[in-house]
């Protein structure tokens, strides 16, 4: 944690599309953040196979930190997978990865996103909250490697045009009434 705290504004930092040369780095990343690690074959057949797919990696400084996935299946979007390494928690990263993906969601069509969180995992459950996430349900011994249960979580994808057209149909109301 200390050694992230260093980490500050004069880091440069970069969002942009996973690349089949980052797996490797993905990989190492997967392996210390869960339990059943996807495997480099896994994440090379998303980003050449799965038309659904979309990756993203946060780079700081040119060093991957941190990465997220999701499906996008007509109004939905299925976050796969999110960590960010071990060093740069804390830093926000976590954040800006999912709301880039809320973002890219919604830019292809998507009108809400789900996932699937362990209980035990409060501060991704955080997270998740603070981005708009509640849970609807459970999804019984889920998890392969210790058959926890699985906290299903959906978040409304609100379209920022709406929101934008709303803003000024009521910014016009109030010029008028002036
Ligand atoms: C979950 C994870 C991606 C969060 O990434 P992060 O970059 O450390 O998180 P951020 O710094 O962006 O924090 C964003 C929010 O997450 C929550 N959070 C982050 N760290 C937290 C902590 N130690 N305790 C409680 N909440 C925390 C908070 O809501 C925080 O917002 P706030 O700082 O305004 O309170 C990261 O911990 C991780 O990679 N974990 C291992 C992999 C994993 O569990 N992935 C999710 C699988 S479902």
């Amino acid at each position: 944690m200390e050694e992230a705290k260093a980490w500050g504004l004069s880091n440069s930092v970069q969002l942009r599309p996973m690349r089949v040369e980052d797996i490797p780095a993905i990989c190492e990343i997967e392996q210390e953040a869960f339990t059943t690690p996807w495997t480099s074959g896994a994440f090379h057949n998303e980003l050449t196979h799965n038309q659904f797919a979309k990756y993203i990696v946060l780079e700081c400084d040119g060093e991957i930190a941190g990465y997220g996935g999701m499906w996008l299946i007509m109004e939905e979007a299925h976050v796969t997978n999110i960590a960010v390494r071990s060093k740069f928690r804390g830093l926000k990263f976590g954040e800006r990865l999912m709301r880039e993906m809320q973002r890219t969601a919604r830019l292809f069509g998507a009108v809400r996103m789900t996932l699937e969180v362990r209980p035990s995992n409060i501060i991704a459950q955080r997270l998740y909250e603070k981005l708009g996430f509640y849970s609807v349900g459970v999804r019984r011994g889920y998890y392969t490697d210790n058959q926890e249960d699985a906290i299903i979580m959906w978040a409304e994808l609100p379209d920022d045009r709406a929101a934008e057209s709303v803003r000024s149909q009521r910014n016009g109301a109030a010029a008028e009434t002036e």
